[in-house]
Protein backbone atom coordinates (compact mmCIF):
# COMPACT_ATOMS: atom_id res chain seq x y z
CA UNK A 1 0.00 0.00 0.00
CA UNK A 2 1.27 3.56 -1.03
CA UNK A 3 1.05 6.51 1.62
CA UNK A 4 1.33 9.66 0.25
CA UNK A 5 2.02 12.94 2.23
CA UNK A 6 1.62 16.28 0.36
CA UNK A 7 2.86 19.62 1.41
CA UNK A 8 -0.15 21.60 2.95
CA UNK A 9 -1.72 23.97 0.69
CA UNK A 10 -3.09 26.41 3.28
CA UNK A 11 -1.66 29.77 3.66
CA UNK A 12 0.14 29.84 7.11
CA UNK A 13 0.03 25.89 7.56
CA UNK A 14 3.33 24.76 8.63
CA UNK A 15 2.57 21.61 9.94
CA UNK A 16 2.89 18.00 7.84
CA UNK A 17 0.94 15.26 8.70
CA UNK A 18 3.80 12.95 8.78
CA UNK A 19 7.13 13.11 10.91
CA UNK A 20 10.27 11.21 9.53
CA UNK A 21 10.11 8.72 13.72
CA UNK A 22 6.56 8.15 11.66
CA UNK A 23 7.94 7.70 8.52
CA UNK A 24 10.52 5.18 9.88
CA UNK A 25 7.85 2.96 11.52
CA UNK A 26 4.99 3.00 8.68
CA UNK A 27 8.07 1.90 6.63
CA UNK A 28 8.73 -1.18 9.53
CA UNK A 29 5.56 -2.20 8.62
CA UNK A 30 6.04 -3.20 4.79
CA UNK A 31 4.25 0.00 3.71
CA UNK A 32 5.45 2.72 0.81
CA UNK A 33 6.01 6.10 1.60
CA UNK A 34 5.94 9.12 -0.62
CA UNK A 35 6.71 12.45 0.87
CA UNK A 36 6.40 15.94 -1.57
CA UNK A 37 9.64 18.00 -1.41
CA UNK A 38 9.48 20.12 1.25
CA UNK A 39 6.68 18.93 2.91
CA UNK A 40 8.60 19.04 6.33
CA UNK A 41 9.83 22.05 5.57
CA UNK A 42 7.42 24.32 7.86
CA UNK A 43 8.35 21.94 10.96
CA UNK A 44 11.89 21.56 10.55
CA UNK A 45 11.58 17.75 9.15
CA UNK A 46 13.79 18.32 6.03
CA UNK A 47 13.46 16.20 3.12
CA UNK A 48 16.67 14.23 3.65
CA UNK A 49 15.71 12.85 7.04
CA UNK A 50 12.31 11.72 5.38
CA UNK A 51 14.30 9.35 3.09
CA UNK A 52 16.95 8.27 5.34
CA UNK A 53 13.96 6.13 6.86
CA UNK A 54 12.71 4.95 3.89
CA UNK A 55 10.71 7.58 1.84
CA UNK A 56 10.49 8.26 -1.79
CA UNK A 57 10.64 12.18 -1.93
CA UNK A 58 8.56 13.53 -4.92
CA UNK A 59 9.13 16.71 -7.03
CA UNK A 60 6.88 19.00 -6.41
CA UNK A 61 5.12 19.00 -9.76
CA UNK A 62 4.73 14.83 -9.57
CA UNK A 63 1.47 12.69 -9.22
CA UNK A 64 2.66 12.14 -5.24
CA UNK A 65 -1.18 11.93 -4.69
CA UNK A 66 -2.56 10.29 -7.94
CA UNK A 67 -1.01 7.14 -7.12
CA UNK A 68 -1.88 6.83 -3.53
CA UNK A 69 -4.04 4.25 -2.11
CA UNK A 70 -4.06 6.20 1.02
CA UNK A 71 -3.59 10.32 1.49
CA UNK A 72 -2.40 11.88 4.87
CA UNK A 73 -3.18 15.47 5.43
CA UNK A 74 -3.83 17.87 8.57
CA UNK A 75 -6.10 20.08 7.11
CA UNK A 76 -8.75 19.36 4.15
CA UNK A 77 -7.42 18.75 0.60
CA UNK A 78 -8.30 22.39 -1.30
CA UNK A 79 -10.22 20.94 -4.68
CA UNK A 80 -6.94 20.51 -6.79
CA UNK A 81 -5.56 18.25 -4.18
CA UNK A 82 -9.20 16.58 -4.03
CA UNK A 83 -8.82 16.13 -8.41
CA UNK A 84 -5.39 14.53 -8.08
CA UNK A 85 -6.59 11.71 -5.48
CA UNK A 86 -7.20 8.74 -7.20
CA UNK A 87 -11.32 7.37 -6.61
CA UNK A 88 -11.32 4.60 -3.78
CA UNK A 89 -8.32 6.31 -1.98
CA UNK A 90 -8.34 6.63 1.01
CA UNK A 91 -8.41 10.07 2.80
CA UNK A 92 -7.11 10.71 6.48
CA UNK A 93 -7.62 14.65 7.91
CA UNK A 94 -8.58 17.14 10.28
CA UNK A 95 -11.96 17.81 8.18
CA UNK A 96 -13.27 19.99 9.88
CA UNK A 97 -16.39 18.41 8.83
CA UNK A 98 -19.29 19.89 11.28
CA UNK A 99 -18.43 23.09 9.60
CA UNK A 100 -17.38 22.53 6.25
CA UNK A 101 -19.43 20.10 4.75
CA UNK A 102 -19.18 20.74 1.35
CA UNK A 103 -15.56 20.12 1.66
CA UNK A 104 -16.61 16.59 2.46
CA UNK A 105 -19.27 16.73 -0.51
CA UNK A 106 -16.57 17.49 -2.98
CA UNK A 107 -14.56 14.73 -1.17
CA UNK A 108 -17.52 11.92 -1.44
CA UNK A 109 -18.40 13.23 -5.21
CA UNK A 110 -14.58 12.48 -6.40
CA UNK A 111 -15.03 9.15 -5.07
CA UNK A 112 -12.99 9.01 -1.40
CA UNK A 113 -13.09 7.34 1.26
CA UNK A 114 -12.42 9.58 4.26
CA UNK A 115 -11.65 9.98 7.65
CA UNK A 116 -12.67 12.87 9.91
CA UNK A 117 -9.69 12.57 12.61
CA UNK A 118 -11.64 15.58 14.65
CA UNK A 119 -14.70 13.66 14.86
CA UNK A 120 -12.34 11.02 16.65
CA UNK A 121 -15.08 9.02 19.44
CA UNK A 122 -13.62 10.04 23.04
CA UNK A 123 -13.10 6.61 24.70
CA UNK A 124 -10.35 5.50 26.15
CA UNK A 125 -9.03 3.41 22.86
CA UNK A 126 -9.26 5.95 20.94
CA UNK A 127 -6.83 8.83 23.15
CA UNK A 128 -4.01 7.63 21.39
CA UNK A 129 -5.53 8.83 18.05
CA UNK A 130 -7.11 11.84 19.62
CA UNK A 131 -5.90 15.01 17.56
CA UNK A 132 -8.00 17.65 19.02
CA UNK A 133 -6.23 17.16 22.22
CA UNK A 134 -2.62 16.55 21.03
CA UNK A 135 -3.07 19.87 19.38
CA UNK A 136 -5.09 21.48 22.04
CA UNK A 137 -2.78 20.82 24.48
CA UNK A 138 0.14 22.51 22.34
CA UNK A 139 -1.88 24.93 21.41
CA UNK A 140 -2.92 25.82 24.88
CA UNK A 141 1.08 25.96 26.32
CA UNK A 142 1.81 28.26 23.30
CA UNK A 143 -0.88 31.02 23.86
CA UNK A 144 1.02 31.60 27.39
CA UNK A 145 4.36 31.93 25.14
CA UNK A 146 2.79 34.30 22.97
CA UNK A 147 0.70 36.22 25.86
CA UNK A 148 4.10 36.26 27.56
CA UNK A 149 6.27 37.26 24.54
CA UNK A 150 3.46 40.15 23.68
CA UNK A 151 3.29 41.22 27.83
CA UNK A 152 5.65 44.30 28.38
CA UNK A 153 5.85 42.43 32.31
CA UNK A 154 7.46 39.59 34.01
CA UNK A 155 5.60 36.45 34.82
CA UNK A 156 7.12 35.56 37.59
CA UNK A 157 7.59 37.56 40.88
CA UNK A 158 11.41 38.45 41.40
CA UNK A 159 12.63 40.11 44.43
CA UNK A 160 15.74 42.12 43.39
CA UNK A 161 18.08 44.66 45.30
CA UNK A 162 16.04 47.24 42.74
CA UNK A 163 13.01 45.89 44.07
CA UNK A 164 10.32 43.04 43.49
CA UNK A 165 8.99 42.42 40.21
CA UNK A 166 4.97 41.43 40.97
CA UNK A 167 3.96 38.12 39.42
CA UNK A 168 1.44 38.28 36.52
CA UNK A 169 -2.08 37.37 37.05
CA UNK A 170 -3.48 35.28 34.53
CA UNK A 171 -7.04 34.48 33.68
CA UNK A 172 -8.11 30.75 31.94
CA UNK A 173 -11.43 30.88 30.45
CA UNK A 174 -12.74 27.41 29.06
CA UNK A 175 -10.72 24.24 30.69
CA UNK A 176 -10.82 21.92 28.42
CA UNK A 177 -7.40 20.44 27.16
CA UNK A 178 -5.99 23.85 25.86
CA UNK A 179 -6.86 25.30 29.15
CA UNK A 180 -5.63 23.07 31.46
CA UNK A 181 -2.30 23.10 29.35
CA UNK A 182 -2.33 26.89 29.87
CA UNK A 183 -2.90 26.93 33.50
CA UNK A 184 0.11 24.16 33.62
CA UNK A 185 2.37 26.46 31.44
CA UNK A 186 1.37 29.90 33.17
CA UNK A 187 2.53 28.43 36.88
CA UNK A 188 5.44 27.19 35.63
CA UNK A 189 6.21 30.58 34.33
CA UNK A 190 5.53 31.53 38.02
CA UNK A 191 1.90 33.57 37.35
CA UNK A 192 -0.85 33.98 39.95
CA UNK A 193 -3.38 31.72 37.93
CA UNK A 194 -7.77 31.66 38.05
CA UNK A 195 -9.55 29.94 35.64
CA UNK A 196 -13.58 29.20 34.74
CA UNK A 197 -15.42 26.56 32.53
CA UNK A 198 -19.15 25.79 32.69
CA UNK A 199 -18.34 22.38 33.08
CA UNK A 200 -18.29 21.37 37.10
CA UNK A 201 -15.59 18.39 36.08
CA UNK A 202 -13.05 21.39 36.23
CA UNK A 203 -13.32 22.54 39.47
CA UNK A 204 -11.34 19.65 40.63
CA UNK A 205 -8.88 19.75 37.86
CA UNK A 206 -7.94 23.26 38.09
CA UNK A 207 -7.10 23.74 41.53
CA UNK A 208 -4.97 19.78 41.30
CA UNK A 209 -2.70 22.63 38.74
CA UNK A 210 -2.57 25.15 41.71
CA UNK A 211 -4.92 27.21 40.13
CA UNK A 212 -7.67 28.99 41.95
CA UNK A 213 -11.49 28.09 40.51
CA UNK A 214 -14.27 31.07 40.19
CA UNK A 215 -17.48 29.97 40.55
CA UNK A 216 -20.31 31.85 38.82
CA UNK A 217 -23.04 29.18 39.87
CA UNK A 218 -22.42 26.31 40.96
CA UNK A 219 -26.40 24.60 40.70
CA UNK A 220 -26.53 25.56 37.26
CA UNK A 221 -22.43 23.86 36.54
CA UNK A 222 -24.08 20.23 37.53
CA UNK A 223 -25.75 19.94 34.22
CA UNK A 224 -23.80 21.71 31.94
CA UNK A 225 -21.79 18.96 30.59
CA UNK A 226 -22.80 16.23 27.50
CA UNK A 227 -22.28 12.42 28.15
CA UNK A 228 -19.47 12.73 25.75
CA UNK A 229 -17.81 15.57 27.75
CA UNK A 230 -18.79 18.20 26.60
CA UNK A 231 -20.15 21.74 27.07
CA UNK A 232 -23.52 22.54 26.14
CA UNK A 233 -24.94 25.96 25.80
CA UNK A 234 -25.81 27.59 28.43
CA UNK A 235 -29.39 29.62 29.33
CA UNK A 236 -29.58 33.40 28.98
CA UNK A 237 -30.00 33.53 32.77
CA UNK A 238 -27.15 31.69 33.56
CA UNK A 239 -25.25 33.94 30.83
CA UNK A 240 -26.24 37.16 32.39
CA UNK A 241 -25.02 35.98 36.00
CA UNK A 242 -21.65 34.57 34.35
CA UNK A 243 -20.94 38.25 32.98
CA UNK A 244 -21.45 39.92 36.01
CA UNK A 245 -18.70 37.50 37.88
CA UNK A 246 -16.59 37.69 34.91
CA UNK A 247 -16.59 41.38 34.37
CA UNK A 248 -15.30 41.71 38.13
CA UNK A 249 -12.91 39.42 37.89
CA UNK A 250 -11.76 40.30 34.35
CA UNK A 251 -10.46 43.89 34.68
CA UNK A 252 -7.98 42.81 37.90
CA UNK A 253 -6.18 40.65 35.38
CA UNK A 254 -2.65 41.03 33.36
CA UNK A 255 -3.40 38.05 31.03
CA UNK A 256 -6.51 36.61 29.69
CA UNK A 257 -6.38 33.49 27.36
CA UNK A 258 -10.04 32.39 26.30
CA UNK A 259 -10.40 28.71 25.14
CA UNK A 260 -14.01 28.15 25.31
CA UNK A 261 -15.80 26.19 22.40
CA UNK A 262 -18.76 24.39 21.93
CA UNK A 263 -18.91 21.70 19.04
CA UNK A 264 -20.09 22.51 15.98
CA UNK A 265 -21.24 25.76 17.58
CA UNK A 266 -20.37 29.50 17.61
CA UNK A 267 -17.86 30.11 20.45
CA UNK A 268 -19.98 31.79 23.11
CA UNK A 269 -18.42 35.64 23.57
CA UNK A 270 -17.16 35.68 27.38
CA UNK A 271 -15.01 38.53 27.29
CA UNK A 272 -17.28 42.15 26.28
CA UNK A 273 -16.28 45.14 24.87
CA UNK A 274 -16.86 46.82 27.81
CA UNK A 275 -14.31 43.96 29.79
CA UNK A 276 -11.43 44.69 27.24
CA UNK A 277 -12.09 48.39 28.45
CA UNK A 278 -11.72 47.80 32.19
CA UNK A 279 -8.65 46.30 31.58
CA UNK A 280 -5.15 48.06 32.60
CA UNK A 281 -3.28 49.31 29.11
CA UNK A 282 -0.60 46.43 28.56
CA UNK A 283 -2.88 43.81 29.31
CA UNK A 284 -2.92 41.25 26.74
CA UNK A 285 -6.10 38.52 25.87
CA UNK A 286 -5.36 35.33 24.01
CA UNK A 287 -8.25 34.20 22.14
CA UNK A 288 -7.79 30.22 21.16
CA UNK A 289 -11.56 30.20 19.99
CA UNK A 290 -10.85 32.78 17.47
CA UNK A 291 -11.80 30.40 14.28
CA UNK A 292 -15.02 29.83 16.05
CA UNK A 293 -16.29 33.65 16.04
CA UNK A 294 -13.87 34.48 19.20
CA UNK A 295 -14.92 34.34 22.85
CA UNK A 296 -13.40 38.31 22.98
CA UNK A 297 -14.86 40.96 21.47
CA UNK A 298 -12.68 42.87 18.96
CA UNK A 299 -10.81 39.80 18.23
CA UNK A 300 -9.37 39.62 14.72
CA UNK A 301 -8.06 36.18 12.98
CA UNK A 302 -4.41 36.08 12.63
CA UNK A 303 -3.49 39.89 13.65
CA UNK A 304 -3.13 41.35 17.28
CA UNK A 305 -5.91 44.27 17.89
CA UNK A 306 -5.20 46.81 20.20
CA UNK A 307 -7.90 48.33 22.13
CA UNK A 308 -7.27 51.22 24.65
CA UNK A 309 -3.82 49.90 24.74
CA UNK A 310 -4.65 45.80 25.61
CA UNK A 311 -3.36 43.67 23.19
CA UNK A 312 -5.85 40.99 21.61
CA UNK A 313 -3.94 37.51 20.03
CA UNK A 314 -6.14 36.11 17.57
CA UNK A 315 -4.14 34.05 15.93
CA UNK A 316 -6.19 31.07 14.15
CA UNK A 317 -3.63 28.42 14.19
CA UNK A 318 -1.43 27.85 17.23
CA UNK A 319 -0.44 24.79 16.89
CA UNK A 320 0.94 25.88 13.85
CA UNK A 321 3.07 28.38 15.35
CA UNK A 322 4.34 24.81 17.08
CA UNK A 323 4.64 23.21 14.27
CA UNK A 324 7.17 20.68 14.69
CA UNK A 325 6.03 18.95 17.84
CA UNK A 326 2.33 19.26 16.85
CA UNK A 327 3.39 17.55 13.73
CA UNK A 328 4.94 15.02 15.43
CA UNK A 329 2.02 14.36 17.64
CA UNK A 330 -0.55 14.55 15.13
CA UNK A 331 2.06 12.25 12.72
CA UNK A 332 1.54 9.77 15.78
CA UNK A 333 -2.24 9.93 16.14
CA UNK A 334 -2.73 8.68 13.12
CA UNK A 335 0.15 6.36 12.98
CA UNK A 336 -2.24 4.70 16.13
CA UNK A 337 -5.06 5.06 13.96
CA UNK A 338 -4.02 3.13 11.35
CA UNK A 339 -2.74 0.35 12.97
CA UNK A 340 -5.25 -1.29 14.05
CA UNK A 341 -6.52 -1.46 10.22
CA UNK A 342 -3.67 -3.47 8.94
CA UNK A 343 -3.91 -7.16 9.19
CA UNK A 344 -1.25 -8.49 11.27
CA UNK A 345 0.18 -10.96 9.09
CA UNK A 346 -0.43 -9.46 5.48
CA UNK A 347 0.07 -5.77 6.65
CA UNK A 348 -2.62 -5.01 3.96
CA UNK A 349 -5.64 -2.81 5.06
CA UNK A 350 -8.55 -4.71 6.22
CA UNK A 351 -10.85 -2.31 7.60
CA UNK A 352 -13.59 -3.15 10.48
CA UNK A 353 -16.28 -0.77 9.12
CA UNK A 354 -18.17 -2.18 11.89
CA UNK A 355 -15.56 -0.65 14.31
CA UNK A 356 -16.90 2.36 16.78
CA UNK A 357 -13.59 4.26 16.01
CA UNK A 358 -14.24 3.15 12.29
CA UNK A 359 -18.06 4.49 11.93
CA UNK A 360 -17.46 7.73 14.34
CA UNK A 361 -14.37 8.79 12.22
CA UNK A 362 -15.58 8.03 8.41
CA UNK A 363 -17.70 10.99 6.93
CA UNK A 364 -17.44 9.79 3.21
CA UNK A 365 -17.67 6.51 1.15
CA UNK A 366 -18.26 4.95 -2.10
CA UNK A 367 -19.54 8.59 -3.41
CA UNK A 368 -22.00 9.44 -0.42
CA UNK A 369 -21.72 11.08 2.81
CA UNK A 370 -22.36 8.72 5.23
CA UNK A 371 -21.81 10.08 8.71
CA UNK A 372 -25.15 10.41 11.12
CA UNK A 373 -23.83 13.84 12.08
CA UNK A 374 -23.60 14.63 8.48
CA UNK A 375 -25.57 12.80 6.66
CA UNK A 376 -29.11 14.57 6.70
CA UNK A 377 -27.77 17.87 5.08
CA UNK A 378 -27.57 21.09 5.88
CA UNK A 379 -23.97 23.19 6.36
P1 LIG B 1 -13.46 22.04 23.82
O1 LIG B 1 -12.25 22.41 23.04
O2 LIG B 1 -14.68 21.62 23.08
O3 LIG B 1 -13.88 23.27 24.76
C1 LIG B 1 -12.94 23.89 25.63
C2 LIG B 1 -13.58 24.18 26.96
O4 LIG B 1 -14.49 25.28 26.85
C3 LIG B 1 -14.39 23.04 27.55
O5 LIG B 1 -13.83 22.68 28.80
C4 LIG B 1 -15.79 23.62 27.69
O6 LIG B 1 -16.46 23.14 28.84
C5 LIG B 1 -15.49 25.09 27.81
N1 LIG B 1 -16.63 25.99 27.58
C6 LIG B 1 -17.62 25.92 26.66
N2 LIG B 1 -18.49 26.94 26.81
C7 LIG B 1 -18.03 27.70 27.84
C8 LIG B 1 -18.50 28.91 28.47
N3 LIG B 1 -19.60 29.52 28.07
N4 LIG B 1 -17.77 29.37 29.49
C9 LIG B 1 -16.67 28.76 29.92
N5 LIG B 1 -16.18 27.63 29.37
C10 LIG B 1 -16.86 27.11 28.35
O7 LIG B 1 -13.10 20.93 24.89
P2 LIG B 1 -11.95 19.85 24.89
O8 LIG B 1 -10.69 20.46 25.26
O9 LIG B 1 -11.99 19.14 23.60
O10 LIG B 1 -12.38 18.87 26.08
C11 LIG B 1 -13.73 18.51 26.34
C12 LIG B 1 -13.77 17.37 27.35
O11 LIG B 1 -13.35 16.15 26.77
C13 LIG B 1 -12.91 17.53 28.57
O12 LIG B 1 -13.65 17.04 29.65
C14 LIG B 1 -11.74 16.63 28.32
O13 LIG B 1 -11.11 16.24 29.52
C15 LIG B 1 -12.43 15.50 27.64
N6 LIG B 1 -11.52 14.69 26.83
C16 LIG B 1 -11.66 13.32 26.83
C17 LIG B 1 -10.83 12.52 26.08
C18 LIG B 1 -10.98 11.05 26.07
O14 LIG B 1 -11.58 10.49 26.93
N7 LIG B 1 -10.45 10.37 25.07
C19 LIG B 1 -9.77 13.12 25.24
C20 LIG B 1 -9.72 14.56 25.32
C21 LIG B 1 -10.58 15.30 26.08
Amino acid sequence: MKIAIPKERRPGERRVAASPEVVRKLAALGLEIVVEAGAGEGSSFADEAYRAVGATIAPPASDTLGAADMVWKVRAPEAGEIAAMKKGAILVAHMAALTDRAGVQACADAGLAVFAMELMPRITRAQSMDVLSSQSNLAGYRAVIEAASEFGRGFAMMMTAAGTVAPAKVFVMGVGVAGLQAIATAKRLGAVVTAYDVRAATKEQVESLGGKFVVVDAEAMKTAQTAGGYAKEMSEDYRKKEQAVIAEHVKKQDIVITTALIPGKRAPVLVTEEMVRSMAPGSVIVDLAVEAGGNCAGAEADRIAIKNGVKIVGYTNMPSRIAADSSALYARNLLNFLTPMLDKQTKALAINWDDEIVKGTLVARDGRIVHPLLASGGN
